[in-house]
């Protein structure tokens, strides 16, 4: 007998283990899922590599969560979202592949009256305009400046949230965008996976009366939808969480603890080669 797909688990991918942000929204959100979570630890960093390097990555790590048995893909990686989403959809035609960016891109719209915003992101990210699209499809006449932050995710993955050198490249990356005798942005998306854990000296750069905002629980409102739109949420319970990497348990754990803020120990992580 086949288990009903709705008990599968969901199936969360990104480049390392920034990604987490998004499986901690939808597990608040949606306790009862089994969630499946994959970072290609061996290939980061997605954001500095080329677009055809970032859709063939993620359809590999990808198919690695397919095999194992998930009912929907969730993409938590921006760079990937950036440039996979077509080519996954492609790979994967059975379940939905939701992505970050039109949820981040919702977010920064409904926190922005007049429209200005900023868009924080790796390299790659930036060069696909995606952000920008997405933007502009839910309100045409938005005006937004991109900037990518490459050095942030080194800064986040070594565990240096705040203090002088993150402050020195917050405003390095920043103030160029903030101004131009133009009208400041009202919002920036951090449209990173790893750009929310330097959110205090990017604020603190931004001062007040700039919002910021990631895609994290929008993109959890976009699972629930879609497991309700498919019916394949889970059945009432309490969901387990399972992680994955492609390298170094010891790093991921380390790193994992960072952004989740509470332990993950390298005996938790199983170590997978795609
Ligand atoms: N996960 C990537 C993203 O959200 C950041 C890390 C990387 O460059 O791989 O864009």
């Amino acid at each position: 007998m086949t288990a009903s797909p709705a008990r599968l688990p969901i199936g969360i991918f990104d480049s390392g283990v920034g990604g987490l942000s998004v499986l901690d929204a939808i597990a608040d959100r949606l306790p009862a899922e089994n969630l499946l979570y994959l970072g290609d630890t061996a290939r980061l960093p997605y954001g500095t590599k080329s677009p055809e390097t970032v859709a063939r990555y993620a359809v590999q790590a990808a198919g690695h969560l397919v095999e194992r048995g998930v009912k929907m893909l969730v993409i938590a990686c921006n760079t990937a979202s950036a440039h996979a989403m077509p080519a996954l959809r492609a790979a994967f035609p059975a379940i939905p592949v939701i992505g970050v960016i039109e949820p981040g891109a919702a977010a920064a719209v409904a926190a922005a009256p007049r429209g200005l915003i900023g868009v924080l992101a790796t390299e790659s990210t930036v060069g696909s305009g995606a952000y920008l699209k997405a933007i502009k499809d839910l309100r045409p006449d938005a005006e937004v400046r991109q900037q990518a932050c490459t050095v942030f995710v080194a800064m986040a993955e070594e565990g240096w949230t705040e203090g002088e050198a993150v402050e020195a490249a917050a405003r390095r990356y920043i103030e160029p965008i903030l101004n131009h005798g133009r009208p400041r942005p009202e919002v920036l998306v951090l449209g990173c996976t790893h750009f929310p854990l330097l959110a205090q000296a990017i604020a603190a750069v931004a001062g007040p009366g700039v919002a910021l905002v990631d895609s994290a629980s929008t993109a959890a409102e976009a699972v629930e939808a879609a497991l309700a739109a498919g019916d394949l949420a889970a059945p009432v319970g309490r969901g387990t969480v399972h992680f994955m990497a492609t390298d170094s348990a010891s790093r991921f754990g380390r790193v994992a603890t960072i952004f989740l803020g509470r332990p993950v120990a390298p005996s938790d992580v199983e170590i997978v080669d795609l």
